[in-house]
């Protein structure tokens, strides 16, 4: 188990936080888990005191630690792609203080004692803090309800059957409606399985090069745009897993511009890649919904800027090189992606100035989805936060990882922005060797 931070003191750090207004150099000073003197000079003559720990912040940020609403960490059931000690151990080396995890596991959660089982394992691991998202329906079968009261009562945070869509109109209506009396958002897999059925990759030129059957945007506009109108009628939270097209941006577009409770989030790979890096059949491309194409990668990033896309998820979805390797049709989709979400985003998002909206994206609007205390730079707040060096390149693979798997493309690949230290709940829950210097 992680220690609490009894005295550690941030000299002379950037500090960055949107949602206080916060963008200041000088010291944070941690005390017993807290955050309890923040501003120039503000160590003052504790930096002596006995047990004091002092990082040098010269060049390096201080942000609020993120929060991930999108996770699968595989336990129990699949605990050799990942399990929740090795899924927590990733989260946090990503920057992590929160993950929120999905609940396609095996057995799913759609009980309490599966709920309960995550919970406790993770309070035995240190790392992130681990929040359950319950299913939605029984086996995530898509026909019976969940006991949603009792998956909340034990700790649920969301309801979602994330991996397959709820296609049938009538679950979604009562979903939505049994869902609001608990305040929990659900959390669809937009996804018309009909339309989809085979489907490889994206619909479009490069799937009919490669002769893989396509699945078409259309088929995730055609969920959202109707759980948006039931979500309307029976007035209840809904928001949208990894997006994909340009069609999804412009139906939340205008849900929001109506005023509704819709949110959606991004996931990296959607922001980053097309479905052109599909081309040499590489399976760690794979991913469900499919990559799109450069126009939908475009109009993803503008409205993650101008905040129509609310959070940006890891999706973090574990293969073994056994789902993997082997033919494109037959392999799994997913990609890791604890680790290597904020050097991926930092790249896109602008060097060098700490970038508001990013911050906003991977912590405060994803903890107020989820009904996490959004982690703060503020005196007197829990620490959760995370210490990256901006300037620092390195490189996913060569450096260690923590998580079991390695599906993603991004391995080898050079980024710039790392994180250094995450703490979660007031304990250091990650640190880089880099950190002292
Ligand atoms: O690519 C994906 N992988 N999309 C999903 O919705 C599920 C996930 C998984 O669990 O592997």
């Amino acid at each position: 188990m992680t220690q609490r931070a009894e005295l550690l003191i941030f000299r002379n750090i950037r500090s960055f936080d949107p949602a206080q207004g916060l963008d200041e150099t000088g010291d944070v000073v941690v005390e017993a888990g807290r955050i309890t003197r923040m501003g120039p000079d503000a160590a003052g003559d504790l930096a002596d005191a006995p047990g004091a720990r002092v990082v040098d912040g010269t060049g390096r940020w201080l942000l609020p630690a993120f929060v991930d609403l999108h996770a699968h960490l595989r336990e129990p059931g699949q605990e050799y792609k990942e399990d929740i000690a090795s899924g927590l151990a990733a989260a946090a080396a990503g920057g992590y203080a929160h993950v929120c995890v999905m609940p396609n596991t095996k057995p799913v959660n759609d009980t309490r004692a599966v709920t309960e089982m995550m919970l406790r394992r993770a309070a035995e691991c240190g790392g992130a803090r681990l929040h359950p998202i319950g299913a939605i329906t029984l086996g995530q079968a898509g026909q019976e309800l969940t006991e949603m009261a009792e998956l909340r009562e034990a700790g649920a945070v969301a309801v979602s059957d994330d991996g397959v869509c709820v296609m049938s109109s009538a679950v979604m209506r009562r979903a939505l409606e049994y869902a609001r009396n608990f305040d929990m958002p659900v959390i669809q897999h937009a996804e018309d399985h009909e339309l989809t059925a085979g489907a490889a990759m994206n619909e479009g030129a490069v799937s009919t090069r490669l002769g893989l059957r396509g699945w078409p945007r259309v088929a995730e506009d055609i969920i959202i745009a109707r759980d948006v109108l039931l979500a309307e009628y029976v007035g209840a939270r809904y928001h949208v897993a990894h997006i994909s097209t340009r069609g999804a941006v412009r139906i939340i577009r205008e849900a929001k511009a109506r005023g509704l409770p819709v949110t959606c989030e991004v996931t990296p790979h959607h922001l980053l890649l097309t479905d052109a890096a599909v081309i040499g059949y590489d399976t760690a491309c794979k991913v469900n919904p499919p990559l799109r194409e450069e126009e939908d990668a475009a109009v993803l990033r503008e409205a993650l800027a101008d905040g129509t896309i609310d959070a940006v998820a890891t999706d973090h979805a574990p293969h073994s090189p056994l789902e993997k390797d082997c033919e494109f049709r037959e392999a799994s989709p997913g990609l890791m992606g604890l680790e290597l979400c904020f050097g991926l985003l930092l790249e896109t998002f602008g060097q060098g100035k700490a970038p508001a909206r990013l911050v906003e994206a991977l912590s405060t609007r994803p903890a107020r989805i989820a009904g996490i205390e959004p982690p703060a730079l503020r005196e007197g707040a829990t620490a959760e936060l995370v210490l990256i060096d901006p300037e620092a390149r390195w490189v996913p693979g060569a450096t260690p990882l923590q998580s079991k798997s390695r599906n993603t493309p991004f391995l080898q690949r050079e980024l710039q922005g790392r994180v250094l230290m995450t703490l979660a709940d007031g304990r250091v829950v990650f640190e880089a060797p880099e950190v002292s210097r």
